[in-house]
């Protein structure tokens, strides 16, 4: 089994290279895989948009695979109904392929059909420590949201996170700012894998957009935008219709003083430069500099409609997509296959370099 060149710990993009020494010219090394997971909901918000989907969408011109996933299987780690995830698993497929996901670029599926996912989690816990699972800020945070139960699926759901990534041996992942430690735990992972049972498994680099990694809720701008724990008013949902997604934005929460300008101070303002930054696809300092000697009203207005145009396409495409399930299901049906080809592949040297089942050269017809 080939040694495997470690991806570089950055938030930078470009592909992966090995690099032969410090003289030595950078070579392409074999094409960058990525890989990235999104939670079925149908409840997409512009933060998922702007630190996840338009990444996973601007990706599939760089990887070779790039491969996405709906993660059910980290779904069950809360409070679920049973016959609602199933929907919700196809809202997610139409909302990515609105947004722009192409199955004849990338490998679309759900993480529940490709059972190797959990295999290899279980055996990845090996290398795991419980000390780092509950030091994890989502498992503190989700653990003291659960009124009933706190499961152990809930402690473990970065172990099956980083069976999810190291299974397809992907280069790069492509996340907001929330993801960061699990990423980094999943690297410490394969590295302790590597250096316990031989080099096996690829360390992924996370890709964290320098701007808009953290799109923060426009009624409390202290809190990340999300699903849980976010507010109403403040989400701007993926499906909203335009007139109130204007509508969120002029009420959204600003700080004090009058300058558009980016500060730690200005949480509010500095969230909107930064969103409708990437909306234009310019720089937040090309934002400042266009609303100079304006007032909040006008930027308020401004990201509202810029927004709403930006995000109705999607969710037009959306409507029509949401509509037939079987298409939805052949897709992912189809998209698991091929998921299914490169993860038992992993699994196979896992397996092999961990000893478990049969030795590799003893399988096969006997001569
Ligand atoms: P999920 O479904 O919560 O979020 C999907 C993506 O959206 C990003 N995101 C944000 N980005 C900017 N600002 C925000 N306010 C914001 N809220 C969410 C997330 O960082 C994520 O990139 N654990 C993952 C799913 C997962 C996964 C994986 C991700 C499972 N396996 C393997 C990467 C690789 C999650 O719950 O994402």
């Amino acid at each position: 089994m080939a040694a495997l060149a470690a991806a570089p710990d950055s938030d930078q993009t470009g592909p992966a290279v090995l690099r032969g020494g410090t003289d030595a010219p950078a070579v392409p090394s074999r094409s960058v895989v990525i890989f990235s997971g999104i939670q079925p909901t149908g409840r997409k918000h512009l933060g998922n948009h702007i630190g996840g989907i338009r990444q996973y969408v601007a990706g599939q011109d760089k990887a070779a695979p790039a491969i996405y996933c709906i993660v059910d299987l980290h779904a069950v780690t809360v409070e679920y109904e049973p016959v609602k995830l199933r929907e919700r698993v196809y809202d997610t497929t139409a909302i990515l392929l609105a947004a722009g996901l192409d199955p004849e670029r990338c490998i679309l599926f759900r993480q529940g059909d490709v059972h190797e996912h959990a295999e290899l989690s279980w055996l990845l816990s090996s290398v795991t420590s419980v000390g780092e699972l509950n030091r994890m800020h989502q498992f503190r945070d989700k653990s003291a949201q659960q009124r009933r139960l706190v499961s152990a699926g809930l402690l473990f759901y970065p172990v099956l996170q980083a069976a999810d990534v190291l299974a397809y041996r992907a280069d790069e992942v492509p996340v907001g700012e929330d993801q960061r430690e699990h990423l980094e735990l999943m690297r410490d992972v394969a590295e302790r894998f590597n250096g316990r049972f031989g080099e096996t498994l690829v360390l992924p680099a996370s890709r964290i957009p320098e701007v808009g990694a953290r799109v923060l809720d426009l009624q409390d701008p202290a809190r990340k935008m999300s699903t849980t724990g976010a507010t109403e008013q403040g989400t701007v949902y993926v499906l909203d219709e335009p007139g109130t997604i204007a509508k969120k934005f002029r009420r959204a929460v600003t700080d004090s003083g009058s300058e558009i300008v980016r500060a730690e101070d200005k949480p509010g303002v500095t969230n909107l430069i930064e969103i409708l930054a990437v909306v234009r696809g310019v720089s937040p300092e090309a934002v400042e500099h266009d609303f100079a000697g304006r007032g909040y009203g006008d930027l308020k207005t401004a990201v509202g409609d810029e927004v709403a145009g930006w995000l109705a396409p999607v969710r037009e495409r959306y409507e029509a997509l949401r509509g037939d399930d079987s298409q939805l299901e052949g897709i992912l049906a189809e998209g698991a296959e091929k998921a299914r080809a490169i993860a038992a592949g992993t699994l196979a040297d896992v397996r092999e370099a961990m000893g478990v089942g049969p030795a590799r050269r003893s399988v096969g017809p006997a001569t």
